[in-house]
C-alpha cells in the first residue's frame, strides 16, 4: 500500500491524481481487488483484512483530497501568473485619443499669447446684460445688439454672445495695466455652414497708461500672431465698427486656398476675414471706472481659424462627433 501513498505524494497534476484515484478506488482498483481476495480468506483473517482495507480506504481518501486541493491552488496560481494582463503593454489595436481640432487650434493661440506675457482669464458662460452688452457700450435697444442674438434666461441673464464680457470682469477685478486673453465658448442663435449655436472665441485686451497703447502696437502683434498661425500670409486691416472699440477694424489674411488669386472660398476677393479689433472705446473704461488709460482689444473665432488651417468646408462637421472625420486631424 505504501507505494500508493508515495504516488499521491509525488503526483504533479490533478490529472495524475485522478489516475491514482481510479487505480485505487476504481472497479478494478486495488481496494476492490483486496476486498475480492478477502472472500477466500478465513473468517478471522477476513475481519483483519477488512479492517486494514477500510483504514487505508479512509486514509487514502484524505490524502487524495488534500493533495488535490494543494495541486489546484498551485495550478490556479500558475494560471493567474500566466494570464495576467499587462495593462501597460503597447497594443497596436488600441486607438490613441487626440485633441479635437478646435481645441488644438485654441491651444496654439493660447501658446502664442502666453509667450507674449498675456494672462489667461475665464469669465462666466451665463452672463448678465451689464457685462455682455451694457458695459461694452451696447446700451439696451442699440441696433448693434441685433448682430448677436442669443439665448435668454429670466432677469436679464443670457448665454454670453462673445468673450468680451471677460474684458469687463477682468478690469472690474484688477487695476491697470492689463494684458489678458480669454478663450472660451460663446453662444448665438445661428446655424448654417459657417455658424453653430455654440462656438469658441479668444478675446484679447491690453490696457496701459493714457497714450501708451497705439493702433500700431495692435497692428504689430496681430500681424505677428497671424503669421504664426497661418504661415506666410498677407495681413490687411479694414475699417469696421464695434461699439466697444473706436477706431475699429476687421482683419483679413490673404486667402489660404488660392494665395490671393480669388476663389470660391474668398468670394473671388483674395482675402479672408479672420478677426475683429480696435482701440478700446473710452465709454468702456468709464463703465469699469478706469481713468487716464488707453488700450486695444481683439476677438477671434476659433472654429473659423480651424476651418482655414485644416481646409474644412462645413463648420458644423466639427461638432458631429464623427470619428472618421476627426481622425484625419490627428
Ligand atoms: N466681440 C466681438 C465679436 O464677437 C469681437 C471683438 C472683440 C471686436 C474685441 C473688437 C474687439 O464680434
Amino acid at each position: 500500500m505504501k507505494e500508493w501513498y508515495d504516488a499521491i505524494e509525488e503526483a504533479q497534476s490533478v490529472e495524475r491524481l485522478e489516475e491514482i484515484r481510479i487505480s485505487v478506488f476504481g472497479k478494478k482498483g486495488i481496494l476492490a481487488e483486496g476486498f475480492a481476495k478477502m472472500k477466500s480468506a478465513s473468517d478471522e483473517e477476513k475481519a483483519q483484512i477488512a479492517k486494514s482495507l477500510n483504514t487505508h480506504k479512509n486514509a487514502l481518501t484524505n490524502e487524495l483530497v488534500l493533495k488535490k486541493m494543494r495541486l489546484q491552488t498551485l495550478e490556479l496560481e500558475a494560471a493567474m501568473k500566466a494570464e495576467a494582463i499587462d495593462v501597460s503593454l503597447y497594443s497596436a489595436s488600441s486607438q490613441a485619443g487626440a485633441l479635437h481640432p478646435v481645441m488644438e487650434t485654441m491651444d496654439r493661440i493660447v501658446e502664442y499669447f502666453t509667450a507674449m506675457n498675456f494672462a489667461v482669464k475665464t469669465g462666466n458662460m451665463v452672463e448678465d446684460d451689464f457685462n455682455n452688452f451694457e458695459a461694452l457700450n451696447l446700451p439696451k435697444h442699440h441696433p448693434a445688439r441685433d448682430m448677436q442674438d442669443t439665448f435668454y434666461f429670466k432677469d436679464e441673464m443670457l448665454l454670453r454672445t462673445h468673450t468680451s464680457p471677460v474684458q469687463i470682469r477682468t478690469m472690474m477685478q484688477n487695476k491697470p495695466p492689463i494684458r489678458m486673453i480669454a478663450p472660451g465658448s460663446v453662444f448665438r442663435r445661428d446655424y448654417d455652414i459657417t455658424h453653430t449655436p455654440m462656438f469658441h472665441q479668444v478675446e484679447g485686451l491690453l490696457v496701459d497708461k493714457e497714450g501708451k497703447v497705439s493702433f500700431a502696437n495692435l497692428k504689430f502683434i496681430l500681424e505677428d500672431f497671424l503669421k504664426y498661425m497661418f504661415g506666410d500670409v498677407e495681413v490687411r486691416f479694414r475699417p469696421s465698427f464695434f461699439p466697444f472699440t473706436e477706431p475699429s477694424a476687421e482683419v483679413d489674411i490673404s486667402c489660404v486656398f488660392c494665395k490671393g488669386d480669388g476663389c470660391r472660398v474668398c468670394s473671388k476677393t483674395g482675402w479672408l476675414e479672420v478677426l475683429g479689433c480696435g482701440i478700446v472705446d473710452q465709454n468702456v473704461f468709464e463703465a469699469v471706472n478706469y481713468e487716464n488709460v488707453s488700450g486695444y482689444a481683439f476677438g477671434l473665432g476659433v472654429e473659423r481659424f480651424t476651418m482655414l488651417i485644416h481646409k474644412i468646408g462645413d463648420l458644423r462637421s466639427l461638432f458631429e462627433g464623427d470619428i472618421k472625420l476627426l481622425e484625419q486631424f490627428q
